[in-house]
């Protein structure tokens, strides 16, 4: 059993779709996997009540701050993984779901973010250190980058990463149609009808190549 949070600061940087692609790359791959979905907004539900909902995956709805602790033990009690996807901002709801997991992704969009947003995302993990003394792994994730040619910008960000010993993942969820077509036709990316956006194949490459650097990173040891 692994808990992962998806959270960041900031509204609109992929922590919904982050989610969604783990989760359906986890259960198509035969996992059971259960999702807290803990943005008021509901986007997890909505997702799920369309159509090639995939098998494998249990959708824990209305997570807030009185009942995410709840919610996330029975979903751990019942599923291999669970995911918690939290609105975009700072509340108590993240600062539990931080404090329960076993690692934290933060995604950051690359277009958007420099180096000081990136420690900022990192607050949540600095402020849980402070109230316990202990470090949740963490790993940021780049989202929506270029798929085609690496802007100096994203060259000049991953310097600054490293530099700032900002713990972030090697691959990156790259800007694709495909990963937005999962919310408006449904299901996972391997259930896409064919020729129903460009460039599938790629996405599911992404998807499972990201899938395994985070199941790499729940089992080294804690930092
Ligand atoms: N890799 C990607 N490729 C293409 N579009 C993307 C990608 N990641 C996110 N998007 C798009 O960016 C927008 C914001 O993404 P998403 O809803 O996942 O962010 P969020 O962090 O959950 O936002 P919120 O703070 O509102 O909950 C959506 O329109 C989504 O389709
Ligand atoms: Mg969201």
């Amino acid at each position: 059993m692994a808990v992962i949070s998806v959270v960041s600061s900031k509204g609109g940087a992929g922590k919904t779709t982050t989610t969604v692609v783990l989760a359906t790359t986890l259960a198509e791959a035969g996992a059971k996997v259960g999702i807290v979905d803990a943005d008021p907004n509901q986007p997890i539900v909505r997702w799920a009540a369309k159509e090639n909902f995939p098998d494998g995956i249990t959708v824990y709805p209305d997570g807030n701050q009185s009942n995410i602790l709840d919610l996330i033990t029975k979903a751990a009690a019942e599923n291999q993984f669970v995911l918690v996807d939290p609105e975009g901002t700072a509340s108590l709801t993240v600062a539990y779901a931080v404090g329960i997991s076993d690692l934290v992704v933060i995604p950051c969009q690359a277009s958007s973010l420099d180096s000081d947003q990136a420690v900022k995302a990192l607050k949540v993990i600095e402020d849980h250190k402070r109230l316990t003394g202990k470090t949740v792994r963490h790993r940021l994730l780049l989202t929506r980058t270029p798929a085609a040619i690496r802007s100096l910008n994203l060259k000049q960000l991953e310097q600054d990463l490293e530099a700032n010993n900002i713990p972030a993942f090697q691959v990156q969820l790259v800007e694709r149609e495909a990963f937005k077509a999962i919310f408006t036709l449904g299901g996972s990316l391997q259930r896409l009808p064919a020729k129903s956006v460009s460039g599938i194949e790629r996405a599911i490459e992404n998807a499972e190549a990201l899938t395994n650097e985070v199941l790499s990173a729940l089992k080294e040891g804690a930092e």
